[in-house]
């Protein structure tokens, strides 16, 4: 049976490198992102490597707009299989908590935070109903609580704050072939990991795919890097 999967922020970075690596398994993926001439421009380039890549606008702090395309998904394929939060900003890198602007503050909690908030609570029925879900929320090592130290707080609460929902969504659904994981890909080179970043988006994306397409003995309610569980 082939595998659906849904990636946010997809369009550029890590996203849309998780994309090439699922389809390269047989995964039909949804490569969704905020802009929608962006995601189309991302899936044509993977559709035109042969792989099989739809495109979806998708902000994810727009919670109507994740009912709605949940309820497409559940019309077209009656079922979605793997989810990957993804989709990030990193707005105050550096930055004083005394200093950080509340927008900024606001809004890292919106697209880390509450994005996959949103879409976990519209995906996870689907998946108990099938009794199948391979879920990555894309973390980082800011988010762990034991190397909480100064600056960069809108990110690191973002992080801190998407770790335990990794932890509450893998108990909730305990007794089900549903796999919650949360990640750190580690410094990667995107726009958001800058030129300097040692790993490359092949790299960052691969742990990502990994967790995606976990057996059903899998690890559930983890936090990893390079494959390895690291500490909250
Ligand atoms: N790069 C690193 O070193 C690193 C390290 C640790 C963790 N991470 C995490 O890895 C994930 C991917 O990072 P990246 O390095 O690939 O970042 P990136 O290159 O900056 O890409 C971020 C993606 O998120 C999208 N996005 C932002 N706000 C959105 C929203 N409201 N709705 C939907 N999509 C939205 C962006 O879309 P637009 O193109 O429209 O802006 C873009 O596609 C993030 O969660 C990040 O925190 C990265």
């Amino acid at each position: 049976m082939t595998r659906i999967a849904l990636v946010t922020g997809a369009n550029r970075g890590i996203g849309f490198e998780v994309c090439r690596q699922l389809a390269l398994q047989g995964v039909q993926v949804i490569l969704t992102s905020r802009n929608v001439a962006k995601g189309q421009a991302a899936a044509d380039v993977l559709r035109n490597e042969g792989l099989e890549v739809t495109s979806h606008q998708l902000d994810v702090t727009d919670v109507e707009s994740v009912m709605a395309l949940q309820e497409e998904i559940d019309a077209t394929f009656g079922r979605l299989d793997i989810l990957i939060n993804n989709a990030g900003v990193y707005l105050d890198e550096g930055v004083s908590i005394f200093d950080v602007s509340l927008e900024a503050m606001r809004l890292t909690q919106e697209v880390n935070f509450f994005g996959p908030f949103h879409l976990c609570r519209a995906f996870v029925p689907m998946m108990r109903l099938k009794d199948y879900g391979r879920i990555v929320n894309v973390s980082s090592g800011y988010g762990a609580m034991v190397d909480m130290g100064a600056r960069t707080a809108a990110y690191r609460i973002s992080k801190l704050a998407l770790n335990a929902l990794t932890r509450i969504v893998a108990d909730e659904v305990k007794g089900y072939n549903i796999k919650v994981n949360a990640m750190c890909p580690g410094w990667v080179s995107t726009d958001m990991g800058g030129p300097a970043a040692p790993r490359t988006v092949d790299e960052g994306a691969e742990a990502i795919t990994w967790l995606a397409t976990l057996p059903d003995d899998g690890p559930t309610g983890g936090f990893f890097r390079d494959h390895q569980p690291i500490p909250w």
